[in-house]
């Protein structure tokens, strides 16, 4: 049986202040669950909310990671520095850097072998947007997306990874995937994986995003190949993130 891993996405938004008191409201309302939970925070703000996480069992996530090791990359952040201070998960690929900051296949690709190769766990976004969908590419965009980072990084990474299927015309838009529509997706990455490696496919934690709130979560996550969500803007509500986190 695979665990469900509830994550937010603070995305750019929030003074420190403010992270501070979303993240202890979460620590203090979390209670005992048998999911995991985590949030992924900006860079800058991940080792003082880490401090506000300290001994709660919210993990800390990037919300991108370096495509190099170390070096003249300038503006960077590398796994060995999110390692240095204990972050346990880094987004690679989110439909935000793919579309504004140029991210190719190849080099989410790269960052993901990065993460790999220093514990974290990277979490790969994949999604088709709104006019692929229609022109019936959905399933097409998600074997380049997958198979780029199959063939860079090996099936055997993907035991220490996580994927979020986020259909990029249901993010931010208000415009959820159907359950079933979602369920397809997530069914359908599941079996790509399983035909390359099938223990690995049965353990691998697949998440929806895109518009989750807590009045759609509990019916996503019933969905048999659903095992929680990447949460964007409910997750900036203490409250709401937390109904969330209570739907699986
Ligand atoms: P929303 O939940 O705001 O649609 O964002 C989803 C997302 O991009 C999470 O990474």
């Amino acid at each position: 049986m695979r665990r469900s891993l509830i994550m937010g996405n603070w995305k750019m938004n929030g003074s420190l202040q403010e992270g501070q008191q979303l993240a202890s409201a979460l620590a203090a309302g979390l209670g005992d669950v048998q999911q995991e939970v985590a949030v992924c925070v900006p860079f800058i703000y991940l080792s003082e909310i880490s401090k506000v996480l300290a001994g709660s069992a919210i993990a800390l996530g990037a919300q991108n990671v370096a495509d190099q090791a170390s070096g003249a990359y300038t503006g960077e952040i590398s796994a060995a520095m999110l390692a240095d201070i204990g972050i346990k998960y880094a987004l690679v690929g989110h439909s935000e850097r793919r579309s504004y900051y140029g991210d190719t296949d190849q080099s989410v690709a790269n960052r993901f072998v990065q993460a790999i190769k220093q514990n974290v766990i990277p979490v790969l976004c994949v999604g088709e947007t709104l006019a692929e969908r229609e022109g019936n590419k959905t399933f097409q965009v998600i074997d380049e997306q997958l198979d780029t980072v199959i063939a860079t990084a090996g099936i055997e990474a993907f035991s220490k990874a996580v994927i979020a299927y986020e259909p990029v015309w249901a993010i931010g838009t208000g415009k959820t995937a159907s359950d079933e529509q979602a369920q397809e997706v997530h069914h359908y990455i599941r079996q790509r994986i399983a035909g390359v490696h099938p223990e690995i496919a049965e353990k691998l934690q697949i998440l929806y995003g895109g518009s989750v709130k807590p009045d759609n979560a509990k019916a996503l996550f019933a969905m048999p190949d659903i095992d929680g969500g990447l949460v964007g803007g409910a997750s900036l509500d203490a409250n709401g993130f937390l109904q969330i986190c209570h739907s699986v």
